[in-house]
């Protein structure tokens, strides 16, 4: 761990020396605490808020057009077994985003940990693994699948799928790694401290999984595996196909450099990301920063040109992540409501945004693609999102979807 100086090197060079204020006056646990929170902490995206209003400048949009429902049913056999001969070769991995902290749904463990069983010991990790198991089983073969976490969550995680003897995974292809921190500021940018021993820090977002994995010393794992293909998806999606073979054999024919699962959009004012082009390269263009005439233009078969939603479920090719990994991802700052100590040492949990986190976004990787296919899916058979506790894409709606779909909940 570093020590004091170095800790005092690190806040001065971002102009936050606030950070070790009391450090004199703190116990050797809190001390060793806040130092190794300076440690794994990304102090270099502060930087970002420069040029707050500057940041990730959009070019000229343009629809993509998908392999449709039908297009897929035509090919069905071609692409399943494409995929299966891939898998069978060891050339596909799955990546499992599981670092976020599930605000919304407000459940204070990992996401995963959630039980969406009613009757049954039925957890969201558990639905991933048994959708996995489908393929595993098909194709005969164990899918290494690496499990990003955070330092916020996992030991709890690690340990549950310990205490669940992995669902029955084989734990020999499951691997877990961690992702980076960011501190969150206060809008004048200072760090802001949750006790004088805590900054308050939080997972990077879900953009840094591939340097995060190289970082773990995984990406060798990997290669020697001889894998090609990663599916990335993440964990909230209790009905999502993973290291699906129709789709793994749909990008391979195309030739195209990556993959994305579609759906379309339920109505053109839904709040989804749409796969398009953006400056000829594929890219998500998020629902607010669509313009009207976005919203509603239509193709010349009456369809809604930006009509391909994004569900996290994205196929990248080894080769490529490799030759992107050193590129830096746009970082996205958003406003939220972080708990903060008050001038009295007291810890407040404010009811409005009072500053901003830093998070980069693996959707962000898709426009680093030369090109992607989108794949699309039937909605109610594999987008079940789990996000909020009622409501829209919720714990009620994704139980719903389960049962329809014939899983014992
Ligand atoms: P969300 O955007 O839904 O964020 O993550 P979240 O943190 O899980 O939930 P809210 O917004 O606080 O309610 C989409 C996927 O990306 C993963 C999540 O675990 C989920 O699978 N993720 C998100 C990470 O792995 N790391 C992050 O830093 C953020």
């Amino acid at each position: 761990m570093i020590d004091r100086e170095k800790a005092m090197n690190i806040v001065s060079e971002y102009g936050q020396e606030h950070i070790m204020k009391y450090f004199n006056e703190l116990s050797k646990e809190e001390k060793d605490e806040l130092l190794k929170q300076i440690e794994i902490t990304d102090f270099s995206v502060l930087s970002n808020l420069d040029d707050k209003a500057g940041n990730n400048p959009r070019g000229a949009f343009e629809p993509l057009g998908a392999v449709t429902i039908d297009d897929i049913a035509a090919n069905k056999d071609e692409y399943i077994n494409l995929g299966i001969d891939a898998i069978k070769a060891g050339k596909a991995a799955a990546v499992l985003l599981a670092g976020g902290q599930g605000t919304r749904l407000g459940f204070d463990k990992p996401k995963g940990m959630f039980k969406i069983g009613v009757e049954q010991d039925l957890y969201i990790f558990q639905c991933l693994i048994n959708n996995l198991m489908d393929v595993v089983k098909l194709t005969e073969t164990w899918i290494p699948l690496y499990i990003m976490t955070s330092e916020k969550n996992n030991n709890d995680t690690v340990e549950f799928f310990k205490e669940k003897n992995y669902f029955g995974y084989d734990p020999g292809y499951i691997h877990f790694f961690i992702q980076d921190m960011a501190p969150s500021v206060d809008f004048d940018g200072k760090i802001i401290m949750e006790s004088r021993s805590r900054i308050s820090i939080s997972p990077n977002g879900n953009g840094g999984w591939f340097s995060s994995l190289v970082r773990a010393g995984l990406l060798e794992d990997i290669k020697s595996k001889g894998v090609e293909w990663i599916n990335v998806f993440a964990v909230d999606n209790v009905l999502q196909r993973i290291a699906d073979p129709s789709f793994i054999g749909a990008v391979i024919k195309s030739g195209l450099q990556s993959g994305s699962k579609v759906v379309s959009k339920a109505a053109p004012e839904e709040k989804v990301g749409v796969l398009c082009l953006e400056d000829g390269k594929p890219s998500i263009v998020e629902y607010y920063e669509m313009t009207e005439d976005m919203i509603t233009l239509l193709n010349e078969n009456g369809e809604l040109a930006y009509k391909y939603g994004v569900i996290l479920n994205y196929l990248f090719n080894v080769t490529k992540l490799e030759e992107i990994c050193d590129r830096k991802l746009p970082v996205h700052i958003v406003d939220k409501k972080i708990p903060y100590m008050n001038e009295n040492g007291d810890y407040v949990i404010p009811t409005l945004p009072n500053g901003h986190k830093f998070e980069t976004l693996v959707l962000d990787m898709v426009h680093m693609q030369d090109s992607c296919l989108a794949y699309e899916v039937i909605r109610e058979k594999e987008f079940a999102p789990v996000k909020n506790a009622t409501g829209v894409d919720s714990v009620e709606s994704a139980r719903e979807l389960l049962k329809a779909n014939g899983v014992k909940i």
